[in-house]
């Protein structure tokens, strides 16, 4: 399938990127994190806090599994990546960009932010990012198609970036 599937970390700038590429292509964002917020009728914060972090990432798998879009741009939640199911189903989604930044950049970006994010608290920020890269690194790695480096980069390089490949992959745009 033809769409555009953005994985990374918190922080990597899926949901800004996501917004410029719609703008830039004319295809429709699919944001899995406001997906399942929207089923559940409660915030991720709630779902993590009250069925724990198995249970969020058994919705996200299911929202996968039955996603049956065209001509998208798949913003995912920086865990999906960790099942191997949830990589399986990204993989036949459509070509995945992998948007990788430093500590020092993500954590530029996630300061302020850290209070709806439940993996995340500001005292322990760089610790906490540091342990989930670890254990995500090869795993961004492995699912992605295309590995884009994002830092120093400003969101209009990242998004050339990645429009060059996809025209060259011959992806045809609605704008
Ligand atoms: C998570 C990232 C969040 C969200 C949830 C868990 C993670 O999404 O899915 O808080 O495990 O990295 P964003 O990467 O869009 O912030």
């Amino acid at each position: 399938m033809k769409n555009i599937v953005l994985v990374g970390m918190m922080g990597s700038g899926k949901s800004t990127l996501s917004h410029l590429l719609c703008q830039k292509t004319g295809y429709v964002i699919v944001d899995t994190d406001e997906l399942i917020e929207k089923d559940s009728q409660i915030s991720i914060s709630e779902i993590f806090e009250l069925y724990g972090e198995a249970h969020f990432r058994g919705l996200e798998t299911s929202l996968l599994k039955h996603l049956e879009v065209e001509n998208s741009i798949i913003s995912t939640g920086g865990g999906m990546v960790i099942l191997d199911e949830n990589r399986n189903y990204l993989k036949g989604l459509g070509t995945v960009f992998y948007l990788k930044g430093s500590i020092t950049t993500l954590m530029s970006r996630l300061t302020d932010q850290t209070d709806h994010r439940p993996l995340l608290s500001k005292n322990e920020l760089k610790k906490q990012l540091e342990t989930l890269l670890n254990t995500r690194e090869d795993l961004y790695s492995d699912v992605a198609d295309y590995t884009i480096h994002i830092d120093g980069k400003t969101a209009d390089d990242i998004i050339s970036e990645i429009y060059t490949i996809l025209s060259d992959l011959d992806y045809k745009f609605i704008k």
